[in-house]
């Protein structure tokens, strides 16, 4: 630390201690120690070159500072146990639950009443999708805000927040909440403020004169709604002081993109969060992350500044809150995903969480190939991440699919790539022969032939299909692939996440067609409304709800006492000899090591029991089909079916 900083720090810790009292402020300041240079290390990379960053630092230091003065008793109390219990997140007790709140329950206010379904699951983590208050009219579900300091009164009111937080505390169960990063809606008072020349608002987004700039990026950018919002760039008449420009929306054109390198945003978010953190809310899902930096010549997606971005944030919300936590949705390629989790050359804190789409990927792929290889090959592959961190383990969310398999690993098994990808979206829209699914495409590029896949789980498993066509074999096998995929998410390592609905094995909703602000966008149709009456058979094991409902309560009841399931440590992928099936193997330090298997193929498949080579006496936790049976040196499982098996 140079002599500037260390007066700083004398400076700040007089403060401190004014404003937070002796006890706070020993706390905060050795906060500040331990996180000093994970903050001014990343903002002197972002800001050093055309800043003072040692004011900036200072700015941003007392931001913090006023928020820890601000935080309410309740919330420190959480902070005081989560530096003690510093891997909360990753216990195996975590299950989480995603939902929209007024597709779930109506209103913020009808949601403690639902919080004994949520228990049923096991759920200790609530997502709730995007609540805070976004444009009228056309707002991509949500993500493109308004106001961060307001919810949508639809769903109710920041009290009514704050209310839910404190109820959910009560139970154990955390927060988390959507925080859109990347940009806002134009409605935002930012927005309207830089347009009108407030210089406290110069520079908080970007409009190019002419085509220049837009034509020099969009020949690097890959479009992310190619089919309804194709290009990066949107004219607006009232830029540049109403001579007109090119917004940077990257992507609907009523979502502007900010502007990070300048230092104001950087800071005015800072203060959004610090504020969002003291309603309650212990998991920001930080959104669409890779996009917040652009470097000409690039596809403006994980440039290295967007890390340097995520570590500085996190330092300094971790000084007012330290029981706040960061869940990073990149979905991006494998080898671009773990630095989000600190996984850098040295390591830093970023994310703590991050979603595992390659995961969710590979399950996939493997049931539409009953073919385990690619995802065995694929997931062996990816590079550890930090011990800190942990992966969040999902099936479906409220997206589309994106077919993140990359060419190396299609052809390490004797595939292309780019067929593979497109035999899956024809195979999961249903126009594959034999097909069993139900999905639809989203944003086809004609240009590309890339696409991605909307739909339910339900719809994606055949489930659907079965039902519509009365057949009870067929619907079976449906159940076994939903609850198989399930089951693997549930014990790969990290923090689970089911989806709303999928529980009950809810089906696509074509509502949405009939409201002209969601029918461009057919995401919509696998975000259904809850359906309670089907829920209200959740106890009825002969009915379909029943079934699916039963195997999720099973897997988060068999988890919680699984040592080796805690997050945190690598899963092995151990090849087991058979191709269609997934084996993997963990271990705590504390037990003995578990081993998942996962059968695609809808036969009968046996794999060899010398692969858990070391293991002692092995049993099953908890199976698709009852104990497995190991016969002459090998293990068998039955069609569609899996294992969970731990060391005794
Ligand atoms: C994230 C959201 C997605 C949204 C996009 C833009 O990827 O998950 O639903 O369209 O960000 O905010």
């Amino acid at each position: 630390m140079t002599a500037a900083q260390h007066r700083l720090l004398s400076r700040l810790s007089a403060e401190a201690e004014e404003r937070l009292g002796r006890p706070e402020a020993v706390a905060f300041l050795a906060r500040l120690e331990v996180q000093f240079l994970d903050a001014y290390e990343p903002l002197d990379a972002l800001y050093g070159a055309a800043h003072d960053v040692d004011a900036l630092v200072e700015r941003l230091v007392r931001l913090a500072l006023r928020a820890a003065q601000e935080r309410p008793a309740d919330l420190r109390e959480v902070d005081r146990r989560r530096e003690v219990d510093r891997y909360w997140y990753q216990r195996a007790r975590m299950v989480g639950y995603v939902c929209y709140v007024d597709r779930f329950c109506g209103a913020l206010r009808d949601l403690p009443e639902r919080l004994d379904y949520l228990a049923e699951l096991g759920v200790t983590y609530l997502h709730l999708m995007p609540l805070l208050k976004p444009r009228p009219g056309e707002n991509d579900g949500g993500y493109a805000v308004m106001d961060y300091r307001a919810v949508d009164p639809r769903l109710g009111s920041m009290d009514d927040l704050e209310t839910v937080a404190r109820a959910l505390r009560g139970r154990g169960v955390s927060l988390c909440v959507d925080l859109v990063l990347n940009h806002t809606a134009k409605e935002h008072e930012w927005a309207r403020r830089w347009l009108a020349g407030d210089p406290a608002y110069a520079g908080f987004y970007t409009a190019f004169p002419d085509r220049t700039m837009p034509d020099a990026h969009e020949a690097t950018i890959a479009e992310v709604f190619p089919d309804r919002a194709p290009g990066s760039f949107t004219w607006f008449d009232e830029a540049n002081g109403g001579s007109g420009g090119w917004v940077w929306t990257t992507f609907w054109s009523y979502q502007w993109d900010l502007d990070y390198s300048n230092p104001n945003v950087f800071a005015t978010m800072l203060d959004t969060i610090l504020w969002l953190a003291n309603r309650g809310i212990d998991i920001f899902r930080m959104d669409a992350v890779p996009f917040m930096w652009k470097r000409l010549g690039t596809s403006c997606l994980n440039q290295p500044e967007v890390h340097s971005l995520m570590q500085a944030l996190h330092a300094l919300v971790k000084l007012a809150a330290p029981a706040t936590i960061f869940k990073a949705e990149a979905i991006v390629s494998p080898d671009e995903l773990v630095p989000y989790l600190g996984g850098h050359e040295r390591y830093r804190p970023e994310c703590e969480l991050a979603y595992h789409n390659q995961l969710m990927v590979m399950l996939w792929s493997s049931l539409a190939t009953k073919d385990a290889r690619l995802a065995t090959r694929a997931l062996q592959r990816m590079r550890t991440i930090p011990t800190e961190a942990s992966w969040v383990t999902y099936v479906r969310c409220h997206d589309d699919i994106g077919w993140a398999v990359s060419d190396t690993d299609a052809a390490a098994v004797g595939w292309d790539g780019f067929r593979h990808r497109s035999f899956l979206n024809d195979f999961f829209a249903g126009r594959y022969p034999g097909s069993y699914a139900r999905g639809a495409l989203f944003q086809e590029n004609k240009a590309t032939g890339d696409a991605r896949i909307s739909g339910s789980a339900a719809a994606l498993c055949g489930i659907a299909d079965a039902l519509d066509r009365g057949d009870d074999a067929a619907l079976e096998r449906g159940i076994r692939r939903l609850v198989l995929l399930y089951a693997v998410a549930y014990a790969f390592g990290g923090a689970p996440l089911l989806y709303m609905g999928d529980e009950l094995a809810l089906r696509d909703d074509d509502g949405y067609l009939a409201d002209p602000a969601l029918a461009d966008d057919n995401r919509w149709m696998h975000r259904p409304r809850m359906d309670w009456a089907a829920a209200a058979r959740r106890h009825d094991p002969s009915t379909l709800e029943g079934r699916t409902f039963g195997w999720l309560q099973r897997l988060a009841a068999a988890r919680k006492n699984l040592l080796a399931l805690r997050a945190g440590g690598e899963s092995a992928i151990v090849d087991v000899g058979n191709p269609h099936v997934l084996a993997w193997r963990r271990r705590h330090p504390r037990s003995g090591h578990f081993v998942g298997l996962a059968n695609f193929a809808e036969t009968e498949q046996s794999v060899d029991t010398a692969a858990f080579h070391g293991l002692g006496w092995v049993e099953t936790v908890l199976a698709s089909d009852g104990p497995v049976e190991v016969r002459g040196g090998r293990a068998h499982l039955p069609g569609l079916g899996f294992a969970w098996l731990a060391e005794r």
